[in-house]
């Protein structure tokens, strides 16, 4: 065994934790702010919409106050596009953006690093009417958007982040839900709308270098390791295929300006390969992050494909739950991990595997952007949420990083999801991942009390003794 020996946390780690706009917010239409697609979703029947969410829009102080309390050295955020351009790509709206320069001002009033993702799923309704990112219009309009949040908040904000998850929005949009009576885009329509966003997030990587020279930026990527399921070499071709096209393809392109060949030769014998400008490549080339951002949940297992329908699984799939592709790869259960109560694989180990991987792939500081277990939390008689799985959870996954920080990958921050508890992506309220309790339930919103959580204790304590006492 090499490195059984976790190392300390540098000083200056940023122990985080995370959450976006849209999923904490509500207040979806209030002081100007336009429709974004999550608001046009219709929600599985008894689901939380995110008109409240969590009410975050009207209770931010008082929260950050609860932030500052739990010992946050940062706090990972997204701003709502639509809240600072309500169609988009036309006028400013001050009060949407007075609401970020509030929120950014209280976090350093209280010593908080703030951690700015750009976007976070929620295009404005009106690009998407525009064709959304299939319009290269929205090229433009997100470089000019992240323009006018460098000049109003970049004399505040070192970290940003560009895209949350674009893989998630590219091979699983049903999980990030669809507008009505729309039918998911196919997979050529994906990979064009895929090859805009990277180009969009390259020209604005540029921009933020130009404008904020001391400012640091990186794309998020949901990284999933791949296992082999056997040591049967097909089985590791497999594994291998298929870490390349849902994680590594996305990242090389941000980091290394170029397509990942294997990737590249996969969308073109398909007929996906998306159109590309000349002055596309020259752009994608140009750009370069700071750092990488990871969004860790889990791993999976992989088998070679049987080449038929009976590769994908007779199951829904979403971010985390693999779904199989003939000719690509299969899914096999993995018999040494456990599972959450939403069927996501628990894998602390596949963290540091993840973080060796990344450092070695890239070279480059690497932040933790997103990392926790939904749970159905439950307020107990006495007025307490007891989640010790979360702890346990947490505790494994920061062992980890400490093993991947003796491996000598250079992690810079730990931004657990969520900060407090948020709406689920695609699954509701009653799975929930906050470190402080929202008193309401999917359709009843009660009075929305925030309550700490026994996890937000034991976090307290492991921050302030920046990582010794876990
Ligand atoms: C990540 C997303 O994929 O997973 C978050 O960036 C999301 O927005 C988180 O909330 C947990 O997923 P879910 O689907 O349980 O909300």
């Amino acid at each position: 065994m090499i490195y059984q020996t976790q190392a300390a946390f540098p000083d200056g780690f940023l122990w985080g934790a995370s959450t976006s706009a849209y999923q904490v917010e509500g207040s979806w239409d209030s002081d100007g702010k336009g429709p974004s697609v999550v608001d046009m979703l219709t929600h599985p029947a008894g689901k939380a919409d995110f008109t409240v969410a969590s009410d975050h829009y009207q209770r931010m102080e008082s929260d950050v106050a609860l932030f500052a309390q739990l010992g946050l050295k940062a706090y990972r955020f997204s701003i709502a596009w639509s809240r600072v351009i309500p169609d988009g790509d036309g006028n400013v709206n001050q009060e949407g953006l007075n609401f970020y320069r509030r929120l950014v001002d209280t976090l350093c009033a209280h010593g908080i690093e703030p951690i700015v993702t750009l976007y976070h799923f929620d295009l404005p309704w009106a690009l998407e009417q525009k064709g959304g990112w299939l319009n290269r219009h929205t090229i433009d309009a997100f470089v000019r958007y992240a323009d006018v949040l460098f000049l109003a908040l970049g004399n505040k904000v070192r970290f940003w982040l560009t895209i949350n998850e674009q893989n998630t929005m590219i091979l699983h949009p049903g999980a990030i839900g669809t507008p009505p009576g729309r039918e998911l885009p196919d997979k050529k329509s994906l990979y064009q709308q895929s090859h805009h966003m990277l180009v969009a997030q390259a020209q604005v990587m540029q921009r933020c270098h130009q404008r904020l020279p001391e400012a640091k930026i990186g794309p998020a990527i949901n990284t999933t390791s791949m296992y082999a399921a056997t040591c049967r070499p097909e089985d590791a071709i497999a594994a291998h295929n298929w870490e390349t096209l849902r994680c590594w393809s996305f990242l090389d392109v941000a980091v290394h300006g170029r397509y990942n060949a294997l990737a590249l030769r996969y969308l073109q014998d398909r007929g996906l390969a998306p159109q590309m400008l000349p002055q596309d490549t020259a752009q994608l080339a140009a750009a370069r992050p700071d750092f990488v951002a990871i969004n860790y949940y889990s791993t999976a297992t992989i088998a070679a494909s049987r080449g038929d329908a009976s590769d994908v699984a007779p199951r829904a799939g979403d971010q985390q739950i693999m779904l199989g592709e003939p000719g690509v790869y299969r899914p096999e259960e993995n018999p040494y991990t456990a599972k959450t109560p939403y069927g996501w694989v628990i894998d602390p180990v596949g963290l540091r595997l993840t973080l060796r991987k990344v450092c070695e792939r890239y070279g480059l500081p690497v932040m933790i952007t997103e990392n926790g277990i939904g749970a159905p939390d439950t307020l107990a008689a006495d007025g307490t949420v007891d989640d010790g799985y979360r702890i346990d959870f947490l505790r494994q996954h920061i062992e980890q990083i400490q093993l991947a920080l003796a491996d000598g990958v250079e992690v810079i921050g730990y931004f657990p999801w969520s900060a407090i508890d948020v709406v689920s992506t695609h699954q509701g309220y009653a799975k929930r991942y906050g470190f402080i309790y929202v008193n309401r339930h999917e359709q009843t919103l009660n009075d929305l009390r925030r309550i700490p959580k026994r996890s937000f204790y034991w976090y307290q304590q492991v921050i302030a003794s920046n990582g010794h006492q876990l």
